[in-house]
């Protein structure tokens, strides 16, 4: 390459370096789910802080607002509280509180997410369903206008 055309495709790259960092910047909210066995795409992206007891696995995570998104692959739509509590442990999330879920007309609670590594398996009280976890790979951003992301 001729030093003219280097220097261009420096400038290049530094002008889209900024960008590229942007569109992925997982929040350390979501580095931790997934040294827990979780995918980053169980939490949106307007994660705005978190704390987790590592020895009792107690954890909240606070978002800028409620958050409304629609789930992969059948598009239920999900809200979540503004601040989301559990229990998380590698594998399984117990006593979640904060995130529901639209389905039959009616919203359920997401009492726990347990995760074998290739699938999610989402227990609603007794009842659970099971999604390949490839469909959360993705931070979904907050749907509507009080986002806050
Ligand atoms: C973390 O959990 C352990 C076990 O339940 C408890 O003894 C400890 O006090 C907790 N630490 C904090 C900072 O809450």
């Amino acid at each position: 390459m001729a030093p003219k055309s280097l220097l261009f495709f420096f400038s290049t790259l530094i002008l889209l370096l900024p960008v590229s960092l942007q569109s992925y910047k997982p929040s350390a909210a979501h580095t931790e789910l997934t040294e827990y066995g979780f995918p980053i795409g169980l939490l949106p992206s307007s994660v705005r802080s978190y704390s987790i007891n590592k020895t009792s696995g107690d954890f909240h995570v606070d978002l800028g607002g409620s958050c409304k998104i629609t789930l992969p692959p059948d598009n239920y739509l999900a809200t979540y509280s503004k601040r989301i509590t559990g229990k998380i442990v590698s594998g399984r999330i117990a006593e979640l509180d904060g995130i529901r879920v639209r389905a039959l007309f009616k919203w359920w609670s997401i009492t726990g997410i347990r995760s074998t590594g290739e699938d999610l398996v989402f227990e609603v009280g007794m009842v659970t369903a099971k999604y390949p976890s490839k469909n959360f790979d993705e931070t979904p951003a907050c749907e509507g206008k009080h986002s806050a992301s």
